[in-house]
């Protein structure tokens, strides 16, 4: 159950702050699968009473491709616009579920391109995972994920959802065709929550020393 304050602010029953947590569409393919799982996985977030979702979709706000030069903004005026659309959502996240598909046993370069455009937006708070893939559910995507954000300061949440066969994973409805998923994304967002609001009381009470 929560409770909408009259400043807008809302609460669950606790009396702690809602967790948000942004869900990052890694895959931006044409035809791609990713969306469908997205929107499964968000649909578990909305149903719970301590966190709130933002999608961060890398094809409704595409991220420019050419890094700039360290310690300097980006060269390329379009650039800041893009960034402008991403960054704050990211800053503002107290954990992150990340939706990644297995290309040639890695994940897809538009979430690496995501990944390294930012740093401080990712320190010191939980990612969740939720892969698919063709025969592998997405795992050694994951397990390469993990090194990255590992070298970001973030914590990497230990149960995660994967999908093999994403074609069939999924009914017309865009639920989870095996229940077992939806008990696994249960689980995954219950220990996101733990280390969610772990870290960001940690993060309050002293800044983190990155
Ligand atoms: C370039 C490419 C490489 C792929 N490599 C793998 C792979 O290594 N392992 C696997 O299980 N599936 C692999 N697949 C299958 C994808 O994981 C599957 O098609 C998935 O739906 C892709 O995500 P998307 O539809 O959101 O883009 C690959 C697909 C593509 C397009």
């Amino acid at each position: 159950m929560c409770t909408l304050y009259p400043t807008g602010y809302v609460v669950h029953i606790r009396g702690v702050p809602m967790m948000k947590v942004a869900v990052i569409v890694g895959s931006t393919r044409e035809g791609r699968s990713g969306g469908t799982v997205a929107a499964w996985i968000t649909r578990h977030i909305a149903q719970r009473d301590d966190m709130e979702a933002d999608v961060v979709d890398l094809v409704a706000t595409p991220l420019p491709t050419v890094l700039p030069e360290l310690g300097s903004p980006p060269s390329d005026p379009e650039a800041l616009p893009q960034l402008a659309a991403v960054s704050p959502r990211l800053a503002a996240a107290d954990a992150f579920v990340v939706v990644t598909p297995e290309y040639n046993r890695s994940f897809p370069a538009s979430l690496k391109n995501a990944i390294d455009w930012h740093n401080r937006e990712w320190h010191a708070k939980p990612i969740g995972f939720v892969s698919y893939g063709g025969f592998s559910a997405g795992t050694r995507a994951v397990e390469q994920l993990r090194q990255v954000f590992g070298e970001l300061h973030a914590v990497t949440i230990r149960d995660g959802v994967g999908f093999n066969g994403v074609w069939g994973a999924f009914g017309p409805d865009g639920e989870a065709a095996d229940p077992a998923a939806d008990a696994a994304a249960k689980k995954m967002l219950d220990q996101l929550a733990w280390w969610a609001e772990a870290l960001r009381t940690a993060r309050a009470a002293r800044p983190y020393a990155a």
